[in-house]
């Protein structure tokens, strides 16, 4: 009996402060027209207060997972914490989302792979359960983007906010759940897209703070570019495997990075905008939180049976597509 590994919950947390495109239009020079028309954002979370990192979204997201889904936290035998916003370098985000969630008998670790750290935590987390070694795994995205945003730089203090997601994955033995992936990575894309400082090569130095080294860099163009053409392709390799057509798929789940991005992506795959899951304009691109946000947002318009293709592309590069089959009716 083949087990897969379903998706049996989703929970989501986004911060209260609304960061609109009027207020950036006083940080830097740009125009809400500017940003509408290039991104599709039209504002996005910001969590706010002292001493305050991922965690604190990422705590919100798993309780309310485990609320929803009526899981004792001391069941649950693994949590992966997808970011690239950790509270500290070290310990791991997931181990400050565990003891605070009571997540007491299990080990949690974090995965960074940019904006397909939630694909690759989903994807890992799934073999966990396919081999039938544990039947209660948390995945949660959490990104607090806001700490890393240069918001003197107009091209990238748009896109970015701060959220949380996270699923449960439980054994399913009649073919629900996670059921095929393509993950890549190709590392000629670090000078594309990366943060020079803080890490081993270069530590922090009074120099480096000084040279605003501590925040996002990104060549948008170029990253836009890669983007486009590699999400589709992941997504057309995994549609191909599973004999999938564009109207076999209820849902493409995009990472929400740019609203073009997403079309193009959409056209490429010959999926409709009606069945594309948005929610870009209300919450930017939060990096790992993206996809669970999406899952938590569309949760109720989801029908036990319906074919969902999650696609990112991120930082590293890295990207990848995973074909889920919803699992349930909530
Ligand atoms: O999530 C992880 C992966 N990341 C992505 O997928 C992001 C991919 N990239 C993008 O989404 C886009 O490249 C950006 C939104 C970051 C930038 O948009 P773009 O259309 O690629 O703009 P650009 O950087 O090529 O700049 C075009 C023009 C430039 O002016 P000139 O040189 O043509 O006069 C920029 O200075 O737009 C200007 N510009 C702006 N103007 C007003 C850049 N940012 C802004 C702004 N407001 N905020």
């Amino acid at each position: 009996m083949k087990i897969t590994a379903a998706i049996t919950g989703v929970g989501g947390y986004v911060p209260d402060y609304v960061l609109t495109n009027q207020e950036l239009e006083q940080l830097v020079d740009t125009t809400d027209e500017w940003i509408t028309t290039r991104t599709g954002i039209k504002e996005r979370r910001i969590l706010k207060g002292k001493d305050q990192g991922s965690s604190v979204m990422g705590i919100k997201a798993v309780q309310q997972l485990l609320e929803k889904t009526n899981t004792r936290p001391e069941d649950v035998e693994l949590l992966i914490c997808a970011t690239v916003t950790p509270d500290m370098l070290f310990p791991a985000t997931a181990n400050i989302i565990s003891n605070a969630t009571g997540i007491k008998n299990a080990f949690s670790y974090d995965m960074n792979a940019a904006c397909s750290s939630f694909l690759y935590a989903l994807a890992t987390g799934a073999q966990f359960i396919q081999s039938g070694t544990y039947k209660k795994v948390v995945v949660v995205g959490a990104d607090k983007m806001s700490a890393i945003v240069d918001y003197s730089d107009r091209a990238n203090c748009i896109i970015f906010g701060d959220g949380a997601g996270a699923v449960l994955l439980e054994p399913n033995t009649e073919g629900y759940g996670v059921l095929d992936q393509v993950m890549r990575t190709d590392g000629s894309g670090e000078p594309f897209l990366h943060q020079k400082a803080g890490g081993s090569r270069r530590p922090p130095t009074v120099e480096t703070v000084a040279a605003r080294e501590h925040y996002i860099y990104q060549e948008g163009a170029t990253v836009f570019k890669f983007a486009v053409t590699n999400m589709a392709d992941v997504a057309a390799q995994v549609m191909a495997r599973q004999q999938l057509s564009h109207d076999d798929i209820a849902w493409l789940v995009p990472h929400q990075a740019n609203k073009r991005i997403i079309d193009a992506t959409a056209n490429r795959m010959g999926v409709g905008p009606d069945k594309v899951m948005l929610n870009i304009q209300r919450y930017g691109n939060t990096t790992s939180a993206t996809i669970p946000l999406c899952l938590w947002d569309y949760e109720k318009q989801l029908r036990k049976g319906d074919n969902l293709i999650l696609a990112a592309f991120g930082g590293g590069f890295t990207w990848g597509a995973v074909h889920v089959k919803w699992a349930y009716n909530s």
